[in-house]
């Protein structure tokens, strides 16, 4: 039997049925407190000064991108890139009147359409987990970045997702099965040897870690109970196990003891001057 879950739909998001739907997704996810927080933190760590000129790979809905122009305004300049028009269009629509020095590109970020050296930060966000091939991709960053300049990536660490539940096997096999939808469900601390491989200085991780304790704050975008049938109908767990494994999660959470944690890791580092 094939254990292969089916691939996640970030990577080509126009090919998808509803690519609007990855809109609504990144809407929601915009909206937590968690994601408000580490995007913060990215910003903070990319020391941004009026002036300088940024790239936001695979800047999807470009809500993060209006906050990078805001930064380095009013002459600076912010690129926004994505591999999807339905994402460009989106972007450029919530752009429109907004007096902010950002432009939005549809590319793709293994081949970048820029000079080298053309931008003084270099950032993306939840991008590399959706990737064919990460190391061109990096190489691609740190091409384009000028030296002296930082580049950033941040990325939730799906192989190291904690579920407190008596059924840890079935935890175990679940997990494993989601994260075979993933192109790159480890890159999140694989980037700490792939910046150092590249020659970046100063290299450092910073981890930052989303304690759900109420099932609701995650279930868009976790969606255990139908993960879970998906994971029965492909054989990685008995109709018997998904049921328990359920009835736990539904009991945790009405009775106050459900806990998810689920790491997003900050890699940054500079190009040497
Ligand atoms: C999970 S979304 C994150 C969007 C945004 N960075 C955020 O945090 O809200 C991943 C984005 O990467 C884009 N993407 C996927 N593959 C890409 C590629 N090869 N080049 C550029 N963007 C890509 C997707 O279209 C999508 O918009």
């Amino acid at each position: 039997m094939d254990r292969q879950a089916p691939r996640a739909g970030f990577t080509d998001v126009d090919r998808e049925s509803d690519p609007r739907f990855y809109i609504r997704c990144l809407d929601a996810q915009h909206a937590s407190a968690f994601k408000q927080r580490y995007k913060r933190r990215t910003f903070d760590l990319l020391e941004l000064r009026p002036g300088q000129r940024v790239l936001d790979v695979g800047c999807g809905t470009g809500q993060d991108a209006l906050a990078l122009a805001a930064a380095v305004a009013p002459d600076g300049r912010v690129v926004g890139l994505d591999f999807s028009r339905t994402m460009i269009d989106e972007a450029r629509g919530r752009s429109r009147g907004k007096a902010l020095p950002v432009a939005f590109v549809r590319g793709d970020v293994h081949h970048l359409a820029f000079a080298d050296d053309a931008f003084d930060r270099c950032r993306a966000d939840r991008t590399f987990q959706h990737l064919p091939e990460p190391r061109q991709a990096l190489a691609e960053m740190v091409r384009v970045t000028a030296p002296g300049g930082i580049v950033l990536i941040v990325e939730p660490d799906h192989e190291s997702r904690l579920f407190d539940s008596p059924y840890p096997d079935v935890s175990r096999r679940f997990f494993a099965f989601r994260n075979s939808s993933l192109r790159q469900p480890g890159v999140a601390h694989q980037l700490y040897a792939l910046f150092k491989e590249f020659g970046l200085t100063e290299v450092a991780v910073e981890p930052l870690t989303e304690i759900a304790t109420e099932y609701a704050s995650i279930a868009h975008v976790a969606q255990f109970e139908g993960g879970m049938r998906i994971a029965q109908r492909y054989g990685v767990v008995t109709e018997e196990e998904a049921d328990a494994w359920l009835a736990h999660l539904a009991e945790a959470d009405r009775t106050g003891r459900f806990f998810h944690a689920f790491t997003y890791f900050i890699t940054t580092g500079r190009k040497p001057a």
